[in-house]
């Protein structure tokens, strides 16, 4: 087989990617070692910020999404006793949507199909080589028969257990593994708020999320090496009503549809280039989801990668691919600044003078015009090329 440009991956970076390609005249084949069933159903993140609901929308992905997916203007911060709104529209002028995950990855399928994408599932033994040459390619068996892709670039979009990754001779790599994880769960019960609420409690952070008017995620701070099993649907609901208490405000309860345990974990990998292989996404760099950031850091990485890669094998022009790397890696570490801010002022440890300069930040947040702002700007997302 022979194309422009290689993918190694089929969730919503290489699906954007072969996407964003296809428009500007760029041809690609992407392999997925998963089925689509599996990629299109995985839970995972539901907070679009600004700027990736207006490239989604610029790039003919936005209908389903404008109908469905729910703005909010921002979200509230909670303590024992107190919750604020913080409001991001009146703060920074942007916004956010909740449309899940597994909706863009399905909007893009869609998409690709309607183009004649090719995208070939369940493939196994997949290895990129002689990156170094202007002649890379991908190898992989699909069953039982080993197929060589040749390109003229090779894209890894394969997560951080993926070969793209492992690729790279010598990166400069830096790990954050967090004392906790998250317990998170599905439940078909209506939200019992309008906005998300990020709850610090000495029992540990709650966050309250939602998919649609029917559907609730939550999600409760565990220690690492908690087993789902030792939490049935009774203490889960109990532990959520505790943490997120408020006079006045209930909790409605409703049957789990699903349950699992997330470690929390910042990585980046540097560079994220590697001669003609290209890495995007959770490829190149991990953030603990409190910050809602690693979708949308891995549409930012494509938003960057498309048209550098359009110019190179187009144009034979490697201006913007050569500064890929640089200029994703400068907002890849804002967000991984940003989410381990959200996330170490709001998960609680042991130590009680930690708790004490949580609680002054997170009243500090509600209080200063300034703080709040900070917090509105990282958190509805900067401009792409930021
Ligand atoms: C989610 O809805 O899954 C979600 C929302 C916000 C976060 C993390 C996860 O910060």
């Amino acid at each position: 087989m022979r194309t422009q440009v290689a993918i190694v991956g089929a969730g919503p970076a290489g699906l954007l990617l072969s996407h964003l390609l296809d428009r500007a005249g760029v041809e690609s084949v992407i392999v997925e070692t998963r089925s689509r069933e599996y990629v299109e159903a995985r839970i995972r993140a539901g907070i679009l910020e600004q700027s990736t609901v207006d490239l989604l929308r610029d790039n003919g992905l936005g209908e389903r999404l404008d109908r469905e997916g729910d703005v909010h203007r921002g979200i509230y911060l909670q303590w024992p006793g107190e919750r604020h709104h913080l409001d991001f529209t009146e703060l920074v002028g942007r916004s956010v949507a909740v449309y899940g995950q597994t909706e863009v990855t399905k909007d893009l399928g869609r998409a690709r199909d309607a183009a004649g994408q090719q995208i070939v599932y369940e493939v196994a033994d997949t290895a990129v080589h002689d990156l170094e040459t202007d002649a890379p390619f991908v190898t992989f068996t699909r069953d039982g028969e080993t197929v060589r892709l040749d390109a003229d670039v090779v894209v890894g979009c394969d997560g951080s257990f993926g070969p793209s990754r492992a690729a790279v001779p010598n990166p400069q790599t830096w790990e954050r593994i967090y004392p906790y994880s998250w317990l998170g769960i599905l439940a078909d019960v209506a939200p019992s708020t309008d906005e998300l609420i990020y709850a610090w409690h000495p029992d540990g952070f709650a966050l309250h999320s939602m998919r649609s008017e029917t559907v609730s995620r939550l999600y409760l701070q565990v220690p690492n090496g908690t087993d789902v099993a030792d939490w049935s649907d009774d203490r889960i609901w109990s532990a959520l009503s505790a943490r997120f208490a408020l006079d006045g405000w209930t909790l409605n309860a409703g049957p789990i549809t699903e349950k699992s345990v997330l470690p929390m974990r910042s990585f980046v990998q540097q560079p994220m280039r590697h001669g003609r292989l290209f890495l995007a996404g959770d490829a190149a760099h991990i953030v603990p989801p409190t910050g809602a950031k690693g979708l949308n850091l891995a549409v930012a990485d494509v938003a960057l990668l498309a048209p550098a890669l359009a110019a190179l094998v187009r144009d034979e022009d490697s201006t913007l691919a050569d500064t890929y790397s640089d200029d994703a890696l400068r907002r890849v570490w804002r967000c991984t600044h940003f989410s381990w801010w959200m996330t170490t002022m709001l998960h609680t440890s042991t130590d009680p003078f930690d708790a004490r300069l949580q609680l002054a930040q997170l009243r500090w947040v509600v209080s200063s015009e300034a703080a709040a702002r900070e917090l509105a700007e990282n958190y509805a997302g900067l401009p792409i090329r930021f």
